[in-house]
């Protein structure tokens, strides 16, 4: 271990932490029975530390697939201390320099978008959007253009309004009511057609389109106003939908006058080896929206990106005392953010990091493949760039998923050996079954290699 912290008594944090923290997504009766509270204490590159020292391997950037640059970045934590010094705050209502100058940088890397709106989080830039949606279906369509189609298993956040939008029945499970207006539509799994009536050998993407535009029709093409898709499924089983699928949606979005909003809060900022992963796909989307990856967790920050047309729309009647968009996000005003991303930006392109994305993503496809070869639980593997899963099973034929908990035995395993892999969780019923890979976007050979190392043990050890 090269890098640091001498001090490994941190007792005292972790008992206020026990009796203090509320986590994320964890039950806590664990830690009152014995189990201490993880506490992550320094990371460096694509390693963390945590309370007894330990050098985990990070599989996952920070967890949820959000330190695409890696730990220890000092340059980045001198901008942001640079600007905090000069101006930490003012309201969105006004500008700011690194606000300013990263739309523009972002948009150099979004032909055809055009406006920034600063929020700061992956929910609250979907609410936006879902808000704007909205607002034009009052604005153009007498109120009726308003529903929100989502697709099954992809996730856009945990408030409720972006729970409604949720397509991960188990992650929603005891939180309803929710909010009206927005209308499922079928996924686009191809490992998983099977279990879906109707879909064909051959042409499956356009097939799992058509189904979109199904709905669309059963709904009333004129009371639709907008569809949001994940680029490729994140926590939903790492989905990448099938060839012809993309062109479809454009095609349906153009025919019914029906917005597309991209959600690229996993995808954005590099991780499938694109800036934005709907640009592997040919598709213009009208909204996209991003988070995690954009300031690799040095400080919050999220966008929400439009079309110069929808931006139009806020500001074609200045005469009209309620033309534009009312919204406010306080922290959406942050400078920290904004000045974060502009060097997390500048690091990508410096360090050729979306060329690397693209080797070692296809060096990650390839070392799955080869346990796949070796272990007959992986039924599945499937990725793009820096993001991949494995989707574990009991029977190839029948693709019955394994127990969840051997799922979470693997996890526990690599965790154990200091590897951090992820697998979907508490997402879709009975199908909590992928493993998840999200590395650092700086990964070497050596980490990927490691990482998949590390996950063949575990199966042999799980699963003989
Ligand atoms: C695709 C997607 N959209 C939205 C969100 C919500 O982002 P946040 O947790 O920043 O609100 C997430 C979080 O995991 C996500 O994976």
């Amino acid at each position: 271990m090269d890098g640091t912290f001498s001090d490994n008594d941190i007792s005292n944090v972790v008992e206020a932490d026990r009796a203090r923290v509320w986590h994320h997504l964890i039950q806590h009766q664990p830690f009152f029975t014995g189990a201490d509270p993880r506490i992550i204490v320094e990371g460096k590159g694509m390693r963390v530390w945590d309370q007894k020292g330990k050098e985990h391997l990070d599989a996952v950037s920070g967890g949820v697939w959000t330190v695409n640059v890696g730990y220890g970045r000092t340059e980045i934590a001198d901008a942001v201390r640079d600007q905090l010094v000069k101006l930490n705050y003012f309201a969105g209502s006004a500008g700011s320099i690194p606000g300013a100058l990263f739309a523009e940088r972002l948009i150099e890397k979004m032909p055809g978008m055009s406006r920034v709106y600063y929020v700061n989080s992956g929910s609250e830039a979907n609410e936006k959007a879902f808000k704007m949606v909205r607002q034009i279906a009052h604005k153009r369509y007498g109120g009726q253009k308003n529903k929100i189609l989502y697709r099954d298993r992809d996730y856009h956040g945990s408030t409720i309004a972006s729970m409604s939008a949720g397509g991960q029945d188990e992650r929603n499970a005891q939180y309803g009511p929710f909010v009206p207006g927005f209308i499922r539509v079928p996924h686009c799994m191809e490992y998983r057609k099977h279990e879906q009536d109707g879909a064909p050998e051959a042409n499956y993407g356009e097939w799992a389109a058509d189904q979109i535009e199904k709905v669309i029709l059963q709904e009333g093409p004129d009371t639709v106003g907008a569809l949001c898709l994940e680029p490729v499924t994140a926590g939903g089983g790492v989905i990448e939908a099938p060839e012809g699928y993309w062109q479809r949606v454009q095609e349906i979005c153009k025919k019914y006058d029906i917005l597309l909003h991209i959600d690229e809060v996993v995808c954005g900022v590099g991780r499938t080896g694109t800036w934005f992963g709907y640009q592997q796909y040919g598709v213009q989307p009208d909204l996209v929206t991003m988070a995690k990856g954009v300031a690799s967790g040095y400080a919050a920050i999220a966008c929400l990106v439009t079309t110069e047309e929808v931006f139009d729309m806020f500001k074609d009647d200045a005469t009209d005392h309620m033309n534009y968009f009312r919204d406010i996000s306080t922290f959406g005003g942050c400078t920290a953010g904004p000045a974060a991303a502009l060097k997390n930006m500048e690091i990508i392109e410096n360090e050729e990091l979306l060329a690397n994305t693209n080797a070692m993503g296809a060096r990650m496809m390839d070392n799955l493949r080869a346990l796949q070869d070796k272990h007959a639980v992986i039924g599945d593997v499937r990725g793009k760039g820096l993001f991949c899963g494995a989707e574990l099973v009991s029977d190839r034929d029948t693709r019955e998923p394994v127990d969840e908990k051997k799922v979470q035995a693997v996890v526990g395993d690599c965790m154990a050996q200091g590897l951090i892999i992820g697998a979907t969780n508490r997402s879709v019923p009975g199908k909590n079954n992928t493993l998840c890979f999200s590395p650092a976007l700086i990964s070497t050979a050596d980490d990927i290699d490691a990482i998949t190392a590390g996950v063949d043990e575990a199966l042999t050890r799980v699963f003989g």
